[in-house]
């Protein structure tokens, strides 16, 4: 057996034993190697920057793992939440890069290249990633998670908003789960604490006639960041998980959490079941009930109370001439409310 498959299996043990101790017979009777190449790639664990704790008696627990990416370690992780075993799609594979262009770019030329649904590519930094109104995205080095997930839904482009929100939810769901941090959503897809973007998404389309051909799902957490680390124009509308909790968090934990929400969220729309998805979207957004402006890119603007979410995940807006309007593209803001308001 190849060593990598034998480090994901003694990890995804250490992982799911909970901080606890394992006993170095569990350990082998669930990774079909020799006791030797065990020894020998727990020394090697080690050597990665793992620290593990050995007790003659109780046998081996982990005490910390690296903040690196690494695919076994995020494959481990992933392997130790899925308790059914039963396979799932986001995750299947996983590739990282040190430093590229945009993930997004990586996932268009594998989607072409005809790669199947769930792979995974996350990247330690990028050059040129993108955000949505053609921004830039910044994305320095190990401070936060970059990457982006291969979709094949059998799904019709008039539902597409889908997939958007429930990739929406799942990562605020996973974020709060790690950090405790109470986080709101935006329509179509940012997630915000305390009013600032920790979290974008940018979900890009290859269509044919009706048919999603693929959904190019790129998702940008600032995660560790400090303050001092965004651009000057950045630092009233973005924040960080750190920044906001006061003390930094494991990349790699959340990276498996946000998966591990993503495949259970996904199976829902897989099964044509968006009622799940859309009580979530109702309980974290921040703009309903509250007057919003939504911007086009052409200059257009409407002016409305953000109402509901349709069942396609159009956002439902009620214009100041009570007309309901569904609006499926565009930036949506909310207005600053009057001293008066803020009263209420
Ligand atoms: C937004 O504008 O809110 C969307 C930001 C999306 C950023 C992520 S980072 C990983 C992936 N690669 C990119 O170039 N963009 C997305």
């Amino acid at each position: 057996m190849e060593n990598n498959l034998i480090d994901r299996q003694i990890l995804s043990r250490l992982y799911s034993s909970r901080n606890r101790h394992v006993l170095m017979d569990e350990i082998l009777s669930g990774c079909k190697a020799s006791e030797a190449t065990v020894h020998e790639r727990l020394a090697m664990i080690c050597q990665l920057g793992y620290v593990l704790e050995t007790h003659p008696q109780y046998g081996v627990k982990l005490q910390s793992s690296p903040d690196d990416l690494m695919a076994d370690d995020l494959a481990a992780r992933l392997d130790a939440c899925n308790e059914s075993k039963s396979l799932k799609a986001i995750g299947n594979k996983i590739i990282i890069f040190e430093k590229t262009s945009s993930t997004n770019d990586v996932i268009h030329r594998f989607a072409k290249e005809g790669h199947s649904e769930g792979l995974v590519v996350f990247a330690e930094s990028q050059t040129g990633g993108r955000g949505r109104h053609g921004r830039s995205w910044h994305s320095p080095p190990k401070r936060g998670l970059w990457f982006s997930i291969l979709l094949r839904p059998d799904i019709d482009t008039l539902s597409a908003p889908r997939l958007t929100t429930l990739t929406t939810v799942a990562i605020a769901r996973a974020l709060m789960n790690i950090t405790g941090l109470k986080l709101q959503v935006k329509w179509p897809n940012d997630i915000l604490c305390q009013g600032k973007k920790v979290c974008g998404i940018l979900v890009e389309l290859s269509t044919q006639g009706e048919k999603i051909q693929y959904a190019n799902v790129g998702i940008g957490i600032n995660v560790n960041l400090k303050r001092k680390e965004f651009p000057a124009e950045l630092l009233d509308i973005a924040t960080s998980l750190e920044a906001e909790a006061g003390s930094s968090f494991s990349r790699p934990a959340l990276a498996a959490e946000v998966l591990h929400q993503l495949n259970q969220f996904y199976v829902l729309i897989q099964n044509d079941d968006f009622s799940y998805v859309h009580a979530q979207w109702l309980e974290l957004d921040c703009t309903l009930g509250q007057p919003i402006t939504i911007k086009w890119t052409d200059g257009r603007k409407l002016r409305g109370i953000a109402s509901n979410l349709d069942p396609d995940g159009a956002l439902l807006v009620r214009t100041d001439d009570g007309m309901m309007e569904r609006i499926t593209a565009g930036e949506v803001s909310l207005e600053k409310q009057s001293a008066g308001n803020q009263m209420k």
